[in-house]
């Protein structure tokens, strides 16, 4: 394990799959981590906290829903004023609920723009001014490759990536001058809750297997690397772009 690094990463959606295998992560690399999700993933909260505690970094623990602005606002506030300050930010939270655009309810629409999009927003907004007064600062979204593809039953859920990927090239551009890099993953198909329910069956699996071009699909861990790159000095000129980590199943 990785000595003290003295940095902060902050990780949302941290409760389960991919968030959690980046707090742990991070963790691993070194770096102390606030988890935040929503109240109702307390218990898995709970589990991210202890399993980045037994690798001896401290954790800190906020409930709040991503969408919602006071809230966010309020999390960020406690978490810098016990980690006392913000090295890193990983925007990780999402949702998918497949449907075709046709049948696409107003509700589903908002909810995945206001989870996907407006809470990388929300985030960077909360984060940013304790960045900027340290002239510092890491971001890394997690996006999509169907933000950059866009698939059928996903039209929705493609539209938020897509809009993750422009923000970050756009926050890069704004916050550069003050020593802060923004830049986004764009993971294919990972084994989550999430993976498991948009393939819908183990056919599926084996299908998207062959596609790929490393013949398998991707767990949580396999996007570590990657995030830990962005959030380190090794990135230092690099900044808003997109990074496909999808095994090779897509190549633009
Ligand atoms: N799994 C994949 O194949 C895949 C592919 C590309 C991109 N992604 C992206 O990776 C990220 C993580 O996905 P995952 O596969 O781990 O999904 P997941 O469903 O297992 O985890 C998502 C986490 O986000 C949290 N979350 C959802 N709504 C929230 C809200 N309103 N406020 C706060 N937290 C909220 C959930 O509670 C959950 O813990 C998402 O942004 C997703 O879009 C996943």
């Amino acid at each position: 394990m990785a000595n003290a690094l003295d940095k902060v990463a902050v990780v949302t959606g941290a409760a389960r799959g991919i968030g959690r295998a980046l707090a742990v992560g991070f963790a691993e690399a070194g770096y102390d981590v606030a988890i935040t999700d929503l109240p109702s993933q307390a218990q898995g909260l709970a589990e991210t906290r202890a399993t980045i505690e037994a690798r001896g970094r401290k954790a800190w623990v906020e409930q709040m829903d991503i969408s919602r602005k006071a809230e966010v606002d309020a999390a960020f506030g406690h978490i810098l004023d016990q980690a006392g300050k913000i090295d890193v930010l990983v925007n990780n939270a999402g949702i998918l609920k497949p449907s075709l655009l046709q049948d696409l309810s107003e509700k589903d629409w908002d909810a995945h723009m206001d989870v996907n999009t407006k809470g990388v927003l929300l985030a960077c907004q909360a984060a940013l001014p304790s960045m900027r007064k340290r002239k510092s600062g890491r971001i890394v979204n997690i996006a999509s490759i169907a933000g950059r593809q866009g698939v059928a039953t996903q039209g929705h859920y493609a539209a938020t990536k897509a809009a993750v990927i422009t923000l970050t090239r756009v926050f890069a551009q704004e916050v550069g001058a003050d020593g802060i890099t923004v830049n986004a993953i764009c993971p294919g198909i990972i084994l989550t809750e999430m993976g498991k329910n948009n393939l819908g069956s183990e056919e599926a699996i084996r299908h998207w297997e062959q596609v790929t071009a490393l013949k398998r699909l991707g767990q949580p861990e396999d996007i570590i690397g990657p995030a830990l790159f962005f959030a380190s000095d090794q990135s230092a000129f690099v900044t808003g772009q997109a990074l496909n980590v999808c095994g090779g199943i897509y190549f633009h």
